[in-house]
């Protein structure tokens, strides 16, 4: 099985595992990722005061559950569309935008990013979060998204801490959940230069073994509206 194959066998069959991270009704297991999982929160928190939602057409790579694409289209975002090659994730993205009233704006759809044809298809804004931790070519993957994004891109680069970092290894390795990736701020303003975005800036997650949120900006005829301060 490749490399990729592998992450996306992890998130068929860990998808509601991964999904409940956001929203279990356990308030022991809500606790503890509030805790030990702070930088999923941290990198959220980040996106959605980054992100100009209203008016923009958004691409969610690596939707997962739909957390960033519903919450995207309650802000006002025209069009938002949320690609995984994990069908059963993207299950739980369409039940929850359907709950939400947010089917009109929103599409899910099946594909692996490198290989997906877009169809000339641009974006206001991409963001792909909790995504880089499973590339093992990141260059391609950001370069794709350079191309596709009109305004803004936003991507999420763990950082190693040998504490967190190796535990993490450990577990993946154990349960067979496929390698974990690591960057330097340094690796991610290479990728980001070589990736072609007219200007980019790095916001730290703050958070121990958070990582950063890379903001790469474009200037194609975007159609943002700044958010309100
Ligand atoms: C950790 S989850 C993050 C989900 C969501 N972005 C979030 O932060 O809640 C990573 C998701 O990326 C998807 N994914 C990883 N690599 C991908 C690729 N090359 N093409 C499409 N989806 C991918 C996985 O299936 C998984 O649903």
């Amino acid at each position: 099985m490749s490399k990729l194959d592998e992450v996306q066998h992890r998130f068929e069959w860990d998808a509601a595992n991964f999904a409940a991270i956001y929203n279990s009704d356990s308030f022991a297991f809500r606790l503890f990722n509030r805790v030990f999982r702070k930088a999923i929160f941290a990198r959220y928190e980040i996106a959605m005061q980054e992100t100009g939602a209203r008016g923009a057409s958004i691409l969610d790579i690596g939707c997962g559950s739909g957390i960033y694409s519903v919450e995207l289209a309650r802000r006002g975002a025209k069009r938002v569309l949320g690609l995984d090659f994990s069908e059963p994730m993207l299950e739980i993205a369409r039940a929850s935008a359907a709950q939400s009233g947010l089917t009109a704006q929103t599409e899910f759809r099946r594909g692996e990013f490198l290989a997906h044809d877009f169809a000339g298809e641009t974006f206001d804004v991409t963001i792909a979060m909790g995504v880089f931790d499973y590339l093992e070519e990141a260059q391609p993957f950001l370069a794709k998204m350079a191309k596709l994004t009109r305004g803004k891109a936003l991507a999420s680069f763990p950082k190693w801490s040998i504490v967190r970092g190796t535990a993490r290894r450990l577990r993946y390795r154990v349960t067979r959940r496929g390698d974990v990736f690591y960057y330097t701020a340094d690796d991610i303003a290479r990728l980001a230069t070589s990736a072609g975005f007219a200007r980019h800036r790095l916001v730290r997650i703050a958070s121990s073994g958070g990582g950063w949120v890379l903001i790469g900006e474009n200037q194609r005829e975007a159609t943002i509206e700044r958010p309100r301060s």
